[in-house]
């Protein structure tokens, strides 16, 4: 288990981090430098000199990578020399399936770093957080790594999540949460007349940001138990000062409020992970009530619109849609979501025994999963992580009168430019399996003899001498 700043030093040992001591604006600046390194494959970033914020760091670009996040959950060097995909199927996910069956119960704890600073009179967000303005049109600065907690009204059940929020005023975040769980947490407050308290917890260690961001249906309702399974002792909390929460000890930054009920204010525009600006529109609102914080905090941020919330959203969602569909479908092999996509498409591999197989699963994806727009299912023999392959797969194998399926009307992202009003969105499969009628030969790759190949694969430097 790495601890957040553990986590920052196994980067920089590694050769995965770079410190920038040059003075930068948290207004562009910093997020202009991340979205070119992120270009350039380039490493994570630690700002070591953040004009108006002197004694605090911000570190960006963390988990831009498939190498970074399995680093995250204690990799080692020589796991990631394997394919980027390879590294999440050998490191990350097995940590998921044996966490699963383990969760553990956090315990609370007298204090932690996160209270070295505790401010309860008059908070004002921007003067004690380094919140970042990342796009030219945004409405004002974002905090896009900050997670989110909050708690069931009648049931006291947690809820946990990743939501971005804009800086309203000295003490007030405007929030956006969308997905069901948190989204539900607020209208049952309402519904009661209740104000929702909640905290924003910045700067996390790297297991609890992938539980965070894990699929609710798959964590369980607890993220901190997932957190905990991961990490394979319990998560160290403590208690916040103003809300009756629980937020983790060693945390960078606490934003700590309430969420009145019935209450909306402008959010937005802001550049979000379709990479286009999300709109203003009426949202909740958090009043800010306490920040705590550590002594020289390093401040977290995301770009919403990069390549890194892409990983975070695709490496849980893929294990919980593969998980799912290995229950009634047990010949499904792999599923990939790729990075560039806004995350909506969904590739999966299977064994096809008939021709309604791939169609079954299709309609099993697009129906149940909110992340699927687009679903492609192939057969075995194509890597799904490999866009060349499925491209083949999908040119040499499809017949677009029997083998697009759209249906109209599903669940789908409300931040797709697309969609014309709320949630409702039309979906699309595309069975680019082979049709069991047709010869098998017909989609044999065309190659060299094999004893060829591998005598070349063998000999290939003395090609070159
Ligand atoms: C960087 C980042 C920003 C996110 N911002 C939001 C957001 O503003 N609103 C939201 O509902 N979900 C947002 N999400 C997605 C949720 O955190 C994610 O879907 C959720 O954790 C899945 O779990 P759930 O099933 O508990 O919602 C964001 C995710 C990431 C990685």
């Amino acid at each position: 288990m790495l601890e957040f700043r553990e986590f920052i030093k196994h980067l920089e040992d590694f050769g995965e981090l770079k410190r920038i001591k040059k003075e930068v604006d948290v207004k562009y600046e910093i997020t202009a430098v991340m979205k070119k390194a992120e270009r350039e494959n380039g490493p994570a970033l630690l700002f070591e000199n953040v004009k108006g914020y002197k004694g605090m760091t911000v570190v960006g670009n963390l988990y831009t990578t498939e190498g970074r996040v399995a680093i995250g959950v204690g990799a080692k060097r020589e796991e990631l020399d394997a394919a980027p995909k390879a590294v999440i199927q050998e490191v990350v996910r097995p940590l998921f399936e044996v966490a699963k069956g383990k969760l553990k119960e956090p315990t609370v704890v007298k204090t932690g770093f996160v209270k070295d600073v505790v401010v309860t009179k008059n908070p004002d967000v921007l003067k004690t957080v380094p919140v970042i303005a990342h796009c030219e049109k945004d409405g004002g600065s974002y905090i896009s790594a900050g997670m989110v907690i909050g708690r069931f009204p009648e049931t006291g059940e947690r809820v946990i999540q990743l939501i971005e929020m804009q800086v309203k005023g000295p003490n007030q975040l405007a929030i956006s949460p969308v997905t069901p769980m948190f989204s539900e947490a607020y209208k049952v407050a309402e519904n009661l007349n209740q104000k929702l308290e909640v905290a924003v917890v910045i700067g996390i260690d790297p297991d609890l940001m992938l539980a965070a961001c894990c699929p609710a249906e798959f964590a369980g309702a607890d993220k901190y138990m997932l957190a905990g399974a991961l990490r394979g002792e319990p998560l160290k909390l403590v208690k916040c000062e103003t809300v009756d929460l629980e937020v983790p000890a060693n945390a960078e930054f606490v934003i700590e409020g309430e969420m009145p009920p019935h209450e909306r204010t402008d959010m937005g525009p802001y550049g979000d992970y379709f990479k286009t600006y999300y709109w203003k529109e009426k949202k909740p609102y958090i009043n800010v009530k306490a920040i705590t914080h550590r002594e020289n905090p390093v401040y977290q941020d995301i770009l919403a619109d990069g390549r890194e919330c892409a990983l975070l959203l695709c490496i849980p969602a893929e294990i919980d849609v593969l998980k799912s569909l290995k229950e009634t479908f047990p010949y499904v092999k792999e599923v990939y979501i790729p990075r560039t996509s806004a995350s909506h498409h969904v590739i999966i591999s299977m064994k096809k025994y008939t021709n309604m197989d791939a169609k079954a699963v299709i309609y099993r994806v697009l129906s149940s999963s909110f992340i699927a727009k687009h679903c492609i299912v192939v057969d075995e023999d194509i890597d799904v992580s490999n866009w060349d392959d499925v491209d083949w797969a999908i040119v040499s194998r499809v017949q677009a009168d029997k083998d697009i399926i759209v249906i109209p009307e599903l669940y789908g992202s409300p931040l797709d430019p697309s969609i014309k009003s709320g949630f409702t969105t039309a979906k699309m499969g595309v069975d680019a399996t082979i049709d069991l009628t047709v010869p098998k030969e017909r989609y044999e790759r065309s190659d060299v003899p094999k004893d060829v190949k591998e005598k070349v694969e063998k000999e290939w430097s003395k090609y070159f001498e």
